[in-house]
């Protein structure tokens, strides 16, 4: 089994104010990523502009769309804007918050908005920074650290380097992928969908004995 019990619904949205930095790409990936692992996983495209995700599931198959609650993981992909009633909606009824990133200054600036109304809206106990895009041994790759200190939220462990493979995941699926960028797509999977969710905890915090 990998992460969240079976029995548990939950909700992963990918978020941030900027275009390009890898949310619907990741949403895919991950999404991928959880049905080979035997999870039963939705996607719900709110990008209603680009639609990425809605036609790569049209045209790819394999990953069902859905609104959250139909499926026992949804992954929510969002368009790169914040000024939305409809974007807040949905990450106040998130389990789970990712802020994507690359590591790059540029991205920094538009994070730390983002990050700044996660924070405004009492959601940062449920928010996660995942770097993208990274490339080894880079002087950027060294300041994750310090980019997450300033962000105000925490860094998950795993990250998602820079490989061509994940663009032609996006059209083919995951036969596109090479062992090391499944290993690590798995690995990001499964630190997400292990993560405690707030109502989890306060669930078990009331009964203990029967935690969900
Ligand atoms: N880890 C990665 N490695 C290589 N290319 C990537 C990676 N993440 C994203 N991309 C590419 O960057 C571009 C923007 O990604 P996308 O997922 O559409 O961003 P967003 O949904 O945030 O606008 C796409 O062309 C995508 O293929
Ligand atoms: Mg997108």
């Amino acid at each position: 089994m990998i992460g969240v019990p079976y029995n548990t619904i939950m909700v992963i949205t990918f978020t941030n104010g900027k275009g390009g930095t890898g949310k619907t790409t990741l949403s895919v990936l991950l999404a991928l990523a959880l049905k080979e692992a035997g999870r039963a996983v939705a996607i719900h495209d709110t990008d209603l502009l680009q639609k990425t995700a809605t036609r790569w599931s049209q045209e790819v198959g394999g990953i069902e769309l859905a609104e959250p609650g139909k499926a026992p993981i949804t992954i929510v992909d969002t368009p790169p804007r914040l000024d939305s009633a409809q974007t807040l909606t949905l990450l106040r009824k998130s389990d789970v918050i990712i802020l994507v990133t690359s590591p790059s200054p540029a991205d920094l600036f538009t994070s730390q908005d983002t990050a700044a109304l996660i924070r405004r809206e009492g959601l940062s106990d449920r928010a996660y920074i995942l770097y993208n895009r990274i490339e080894v041994g880079t002087v950027l790759a060294r300041d994750l650290e310090a980019m997450a200190a300033k962000l105000g939220l925490p860094a998950l462990a795993s990250r998602i380097h820079h490989r061509q493979a994940y663009q032609h995941a996006v059209l083919v699926g995951w036969k596109a992928l090479g062992s090391k960028a499944r290993e690590e797509t798995l690995r990001v999977a499964l630190e997400i969908t292990a993560i405690e969710q707030p109502l989890q905890r306060l669930r078990s915090a009331l009964q203990p004995d029967n935690r969900i």
